[in-house]
């Protein structure tokens, strides 16, 4: 699939299977997060990839709601970056650099909400991370169990304007 298949055919992907992933592909996915443009190239993220089943257990405690599928991917990517001013825009492309990385090679994920939500604090804690970073984003990541349906995009006519906007 080249990149810009591999951009338009991603999806969210909630129900995964339990086989597991080669530490090789993990490390190639958080790379492409490594990869993603940055302001003033401070990268300022850092990557916890949880794979231990009590451990994505506990943090799917703290956001049930929100990412209850952590508990059953194999891989739960946390996605921190350092309190600088555009934290939140860098820890995005690299959180969105995943996804698709993700599903290049055949594995579905999800982005679950970690940015201004009450429990963002609490993962940061149990996962030791220092207080001067923001959780960003949870990426539960696993072989896909099911076929997922694409989801439904508004059509590009209504989003797409040519030298000025017109209603
Ligand atoms: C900032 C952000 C927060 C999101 N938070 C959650 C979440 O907490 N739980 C979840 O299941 N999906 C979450 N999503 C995924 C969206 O629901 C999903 O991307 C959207 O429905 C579009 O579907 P698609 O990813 O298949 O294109 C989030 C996406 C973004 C960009």
């Amino acid at each position: 699939m080249g990149l810009y298949e591999t951009l338009i055919s991603r999806t969210s992907v909630r129900n995964f299977s339990s086989a597991p992933i080669s530490k090789e592909i993990i490390t190639k996915i958080i790379n492409a997060g490594h990869h993603a443009a940055t302001a003033r190239n401070i990268q300022p993220w850092l990557f916890v990839v949880v794979t231990d089943a009590v451990r994505r257990k506990a943090i799917k405690d703290m956001c049930p709601n929100n990412g209850p599928y952590i508990e059953f991917a194999p891989v739960c990517v946390c996605v921190f970056c350092e309190n600088v001013t555009y934290y939140l825009e860098d820890g995005s492309a690299a959180t969105q650099n995943i996804l698709n990385a993700a599903h290049s090679f055949g594995l579905g994920a999800v982005w679950v909400a970690g940015d201004k939500k009450d429990y963002a604090d609490k993962i940061r804690e149990y996962l030791k991370v220092p207080n001067n970073y923001k959780l960003v984003s949870l990426i539960p990541i696993g072989y896909p169990s099911e076929k997922v349906k694409p989801t439904e995009k508004k059509p590009l006519e209504e989003k797409l304007f040519w030298e000025e906007y017109s209603k």
